[in-house]
């Protein structure tokens, strides 16, 4: 599959030079940056973990209220912390999908408003080439395999050009931002959980229980499975056992998640002949990922593109360097335009209506 989007830079509408002003709203963390090229500006993010962890999981639609009231606040610190005014602004980018439709319709909204007053041009990002473009901020140059994991998505993405990809492998059930939150939840951690099992991994032992790893002979992901395993490790213990070795137990159960990403990723660099290596999304900032990357592209003599965590978890600057590889869509022309919720809903949805052009 090739995501939707051109592969050629075209900002038709849009100034390259001028700074974009740059919304993502598409889950649970509400974001806005300012990029220019290649250089993100500023990036705020508000994260809604501590609203969501009451609940165990996001409800979209506390989400989409929560977006609603922060919103124009972000934007604003966005703006301030890049010392941008309003005159300033070539375009506006915004996440059009996928994610959470109401969420995403926030700052779909924020962004048609915000360009149609200031008469600028609007660029509609897909969220996972956002994710991939986040290792553009690193100066990576096409083509490059790229590992796509977050809480919703885990693809290993061939990017060809700009942000433009083929889909050469994808998870056949869980993601594996999924596979560490339930992880982390049966080990009693808070929500979402990723980044507290990395952290209680550290000081853990990986050899302490051997769970399974990859599913053989496949390209694609598998974590449901692994999941079941430590539910039955857990069940099979007792507490003063799980207690003592909590630590242990997590980085076992991390070591088979990283293990898994790490041998399909370099499998399909190896199998696509291609000598650059990337990683994006949330899970992307896991350290022992990390690491073991870094040493497996080492050994192999693969060149790794690893993006700074802040660029890793939801945030609007991967928007901006995403937006720099599409078109921009001219003012005002994109009011009618909708958000999509997956990829395929994108695939099926009508263009955007062409409303008559207002007199200026
Ligand atoms: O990309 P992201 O912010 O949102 C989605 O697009 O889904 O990814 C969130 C996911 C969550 O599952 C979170 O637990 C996971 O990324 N995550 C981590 C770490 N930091 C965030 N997983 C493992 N280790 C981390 N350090
Ligand atoms: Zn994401």
């Amino acid at each position: 599959m090739t995501a939707s989007g051109p592969t050629a830079p075209d900002l038709a509408g849009a100034s390259a030079a001028r700074p974009l002003l740059c919304i993502e709203t598409s889950c649970d963390d509400t974001s806005a940056a300012v990029v220019a090229g290649r250089e993100v500006l500023s990036s705020i993010v508000s994260s809604q973990n501590e609203l969501h962890a009451q609940f165990g999981g996001v409800v979209p639609e506390v989400a989409s209220r929560r977006h609603t009231e922060l919103v124009n606040d972000v934007v604003a610190e966005a703006m301030s912390a890049a010392r941008v005014g309003w005159d300033d602004l070539g375009g506006v980018a915004t996440t059009q999908g996928p994610g959470l439709i109401g969420a995403l319709l926030v700052g779909l909204a924020a962004a048609k408003a915000i360009a149609y007053r200031r008469r600028l041009p609007l660029i509609p990002v897909n969220h996972i080439q956002g994710h991939i473009a986040a290792n553009y901020a690193l100066g990576v140059e096409a083509p490059f395999v790229c590992l796509v994991a977050s809480g919703g998505h885990t693809l290993l993405a061939v990017v060809e050009e700009g942000v433009a990809y083929r889909v050469a492998a994808r998870t056949m059930d869980d993601a594996a931002g999924e596979a560490f939150d339930k992880g982390a939840r049966l080990l009693g951690l808070g929500y979402p959980g990723g980044r507290e099992l990395d952290q209680l991994a550290v000081r853990g032992d990986p050899r302490y229980v051997r769970f399974p790893r990859a599913v053989p002979r496949s390209r694609d992901f598998s974590f449901s499975g692994l999941k079941t395993a430590l539910l039955y490790d857990l069940r099979g213990r007792d507490d003063a056992e799980v207690e003592g070795h909590r630590a242990d137990i997590a980085a076992s159960y991390q070591a088979a998640i990283v293990g898994q990403l790490v041998e399909k990723t370099v499998a399909c660099a190896a199998g696509d002949g291609l000598r650059r290596v990337a990683i994006a999304g949330g899970v992307a900032a896991n350290s022992a990922l990390r690491a073991a990357l870094a040493a497996r592209c080492t050994a192999d003599g693969l060149q790794l593109s690893l993006p700074p965590l802040s660029l890793c978890t939801d945030n609007a600057g991967m928007i901006g360097l995403a937006a720099a590889f599409l078109p921009a869509l001219p003012w005002p022309e994109y009011l009618g335009l909708d958000a999509f919720a997956s990829d395929a809903e994108a695939k099926a949805a009508r263009p955007a209506v062409r409303r008559p052009r207002p007199s200026r």
